[in-house]
């Protein structure tokens, strides 16, 4: 990858010789210019900026020095990305660094003052592809510092940049989270403990740890990017109101979606029945809802047939399944069970081979009863 970046401070960017980048230049990897503006800029007093036309405080910089630059410097056959920092820019994310890190040349031009000419920038895009990137919602004195960071984010992605390729890997199944906690030896520090799962060996039990932690972490200090339903705790699980309809319909059209998927020709009722038809079973049933943080997230339902217990509509929000929020949701229908409940019985699709585990493992087994495509599961109660 080549990166060009033009500045009329060029030795702002002199720590681009030491981070990460420094290191991938060493290598070949990575060939990185600087350069002053004012080498493309005429007469004796090299000017940059000049009084911005309408009036106004500072200084807007001048259009010929930056065509002169981008035409020295971007590719002829369009295939340079030229990135302009500017705060009124799209906010730079880590999806933009990954798409960034695809590109074999970006042009940085660093603005100053209030900014560059505008026609420089249509102009631009007639060069190759432009990106207005912002590095946040704060005025710095210029583009040197962002196109600083995002050099350093950009290089890291760019195969064979990285060393450690372990953490890249791991970034991304932590995508859209923000990092859990991290920490090192000693156990014990100042009488502050490392959590003692960590301490373990217990792979899963650690996963579980700090994906817990980082949902939680970002929740709180970053609700735009984590719904804090996804974060345990903040839970409520109580008996469905009929004001719960409206949602109950919506989630049971999502959930039985993969059901159809794997039963094609069966007829799958929660996925035909109208509000009304929610209403009406929501008064027949007994049915419970779980919420987090106020969304409606699973819910399931359960009535008296002779002597079973008739166990339906186990449902969890797709985003939330296989975090065992369907198996509470059964065993809390299950202790629901009246006196006279000698067993437990459910339905589902023959061709449901997930269900089907999961009931198993929970104690169910099959009765025989198959019909239209649909297994009958029972359990004894106690
Ligand atoms: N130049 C000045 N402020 C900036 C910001 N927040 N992001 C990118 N470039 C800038």
């Amino acid at each position: 990858m080549r990166i060009d970046i033009v500045s009329i401070f060029p030795d702002y960017l002199a720590p681009l010789e030491l981070s990460l980048a420094g290191k991938a230049r060493q290598s070949g990897l990575l060939e990185i210019a600087v350069h002053d503006l004012r080498e493309w800029t005429g007469g004796r007093h090299r000017t940059v900026d000049d009084t911005p036309y309408g009036g106004g405080a500072g200084m807007v910089m001048k259009p010929e020095p930056w065509a002169a630059a981008l035409e020295a410097l971007v590719r002829p056959d369009g295939s340079s990305r030229i990135v302009l920092p500017t705060p009124s820019g799209a906010p730079f994310t880590q999806a933009m660094a990954h798409e960034l890190s695809g590109a074999g040349h970006l042009v940085f031009a660093c603005g100053r003052y209030e900014g560059i000419d505008q026609r420089v920038i249509e102009y631009a895009a007639e060069l190759g592809s432009v990106r207005e990137i912002s590095l946040g919602d704060y005025v710095l004195n210029g583009g040197e510092v962002a196109a600083l960071a995002i050099t350093e984010a950009v290089v890291r992605l760019v195969p064979g940049f990285m060393g450690n390729a372990e953490s890249l890997v791991e970034e991304s199944h932590q995508a859209g989270l923000l990092e859990y906690p991290v920490y090192t030896k000693p156990a014990t520090w100042r009488g502050r403990e490392v959590p003692p799962v960590l301490l373990g060996g217990n792979h899963a039990a650690i996963a579980a740890w700090r994906t817990e932690q980082a949902l939680r972490r970002t929740a709180e200090r970053r609700p735009d990017l984590a719904h804090p339903s996804r974060v345990e705790g903040a839970e409520e699980l109580r008996l469905a109101t009929p004001s719960d309809a409206g949602e109950l319909l919506t989630l049971q059209r999502a959930c039985w979606v993969t059901e159809q998927q794997a039963n094609p020709d069966v007829s799958i009722p929660p996925l035909h029945e109208d509000l009304e038809d929610v209403r009406a079973w929501l008064g027949e049933w007994t049915v419970f809802v779980l919420r987090r943080a106020g969304r409606l997230v699973g819910a399931v339902r359960a009535r008296l047939d002779g002597e079973a217990w008739e166990i339906g509509r186990l449902m969890v929000a797709p985003d939330l399944q296989g975090q065992g929020l369907g198996r509470r949701l059964l065993e809390y229908a299950e202790a629901a069970a009246p006196g006279e409940a000698t067993s437990y019985r459910l339905v589902t699709g023959a061709g449901s081979t997930d269900n089907l585990r999961r009931y198993r493992r929970a104690g169910y087994r099959r009765d025989g009863a198959v019909a239209d495509g649909l297994v009958r599961l029972t359990k004894p109660v106690g």
